[in-house]
């Protein structure tokens, strides 16, 4: 079995889901359940015995030292993350706590596991670690994309507590031999997205009649890979990826903000039409620009194309239109996110900013 953490979140969910639709090996799934994860996204999986749900930390070493003696996994997939830049600029102390000071705990509770392994199991253990290619910092508009050469320039306190993570990983490698992966992926878009990300806050807030606010010019440009090829891509590296190694994994999407909104607003005027026949593009606000916001992200995905011969199923055009027909699909989900935690943060990131 594999131990996975953040498992309840976006990418984490879609993740589990996948693994266990392709396969009869079971999952430990340790997520805290932050305001983040949901473990609605994991409903279809109530009463399958390979899903082990555990609500905790990955900052409790305790737990974690007792669940891989009690089900030694022969892998550990480290999804487990304060994920949203906004917030880690409102309060950054939750984004060093988790992805920090947890990644140490996690890295050493699983290092001393490790150790107690059998040559043949310790051979093949392998600790998967989930990172961003936001580590890498801004590109300038004619800039190559970031290889895994690329250095880390991190500009955010969510960027460079990513970056902190990723060295922790890299130097247990190096230092204690862990034999650690990491993966540094560009943007996620699909099923489960959380809407206080661009794309799935777009279209809620266009269906419920409310601005879709832009933050600066627009212009600011992201590489939009659909969730279920990251997973895909985890998949591989986990199979195949060669230990110690770093993969950059992203779609070849480069695209402004300004370009995703009005295509998402394209796909709801014909999926969804407004009743006054106008579109969903004249709810198109601009507002105060994100402080410190990288212009550009590009990822060069040429490593783990050519080593692990992996390739996305999905372009932006059919990823962006599923993921559309999903919130249409999925009104209960989409309310049941939008608790009162999901209200303060809209109060206080668009209501209060723009007083
Ligand atoms: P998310 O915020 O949707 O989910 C994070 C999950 O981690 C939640 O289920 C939350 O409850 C859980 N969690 C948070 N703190 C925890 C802790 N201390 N112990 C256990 N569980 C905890 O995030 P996501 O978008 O699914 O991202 C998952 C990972 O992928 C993160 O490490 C993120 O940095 C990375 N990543 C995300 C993207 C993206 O576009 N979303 C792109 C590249 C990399
Ligand atoms: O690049 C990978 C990263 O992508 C991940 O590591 C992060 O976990 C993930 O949250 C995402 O970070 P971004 O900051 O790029 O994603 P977000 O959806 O917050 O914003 C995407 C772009 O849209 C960014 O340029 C800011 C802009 N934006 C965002 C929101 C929420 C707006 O213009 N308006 C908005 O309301």
């Amino acid at each position: 079995m594999i131990l996975v953490t953040g498992g309840a979140g976006f990418i984490g969910a879609n993740f589990v889901l996948d693994w266990l639709a392709g396969s009869q090996e079971p999952v430990i799934n340790l997520d805290k359940l932050t305001y983040a994860g949901n473990a609605e996204n994991l409903s279809s999986l109530a009463g399958d015995a390979r899903h082990i749900f555990v609500h905790g930390d990955i900052g409790d070493a305790s737990l974690v030292a007792r669940l891989l003696a009690e089900h030694q996994p022969r892998a550990v997939v480290n999804f487990a993350a304060e994920s949203h830049v906004d917030r880690s600029i409102h309060g950054p102390e939750d984004f060093i706590q988790t992805n920090v000071v947890g990644t140490l705990r996690l890295l050493e509770a699983v290092r001393h596991h490790w150790l107690t392994l059998d040559d043949l199991e310790r051979e093949a253990f392998r600790f998967l670690h989930v990172s961003t290619d936001e580590v890498y910092g801004s590109l300038a508009p004619d800039a190559p994309a970031f290889t895994e050469e690329h250095v880390y320039e991190p500009n955010s306190p969510y960027s460079a507590s990513k970056a902190a993570s990723d060295h922790l990983v890299r130097a247990w490698h190096h230092t204690y031999g862990l034999p650690v992966l990491t993966t540094n992926c560009s943007n996620n878009y699909g099923p489960h997205h959380f809407p206080e990300k661009l794309i799935p806050l777009m279209i809620v807030n266009a269906l419920a009649g409310k601005p879709l606010p832009i933050y600066g010019d627009g212009m600011q440009v992201r590489d939009w890979l659909y969730v279920k090829d990251h997973c895909s891509a985890i998949r591989r590296v986990l199979a195949a990826g060669e230990v110690g190694e770093t993969y950059n994994v992203g779609g070849w999407n480069e695209k402004p903000n300004l370009d995703i909104v009005h295509t998402v607003c394209g796909l709801l005027d014909e999926l969804r039409p407004r009743a006054d026949g106008q579109s969903y593009s004249t709810q198109i606000t601009y507002v105060k620009d994100r402080p410190g916001h990288d212009r550009r992200y590009a990822i060069d995905a040429r490593k783990i194309e050519r080593e692990l011969g992996w390739k996305p199923a999905e372009t932006f055009e059919t990823g962006i239109r599923k993921t559309v027909q999903w919130y249409l699909d999925h009104a209960e989900w989409v309310a049941h996110v939008q608790t009162g935690a999901y209200r303060d943060w809209v109060q206080t990131q668009y209501v209060d900013a723009a007083k």
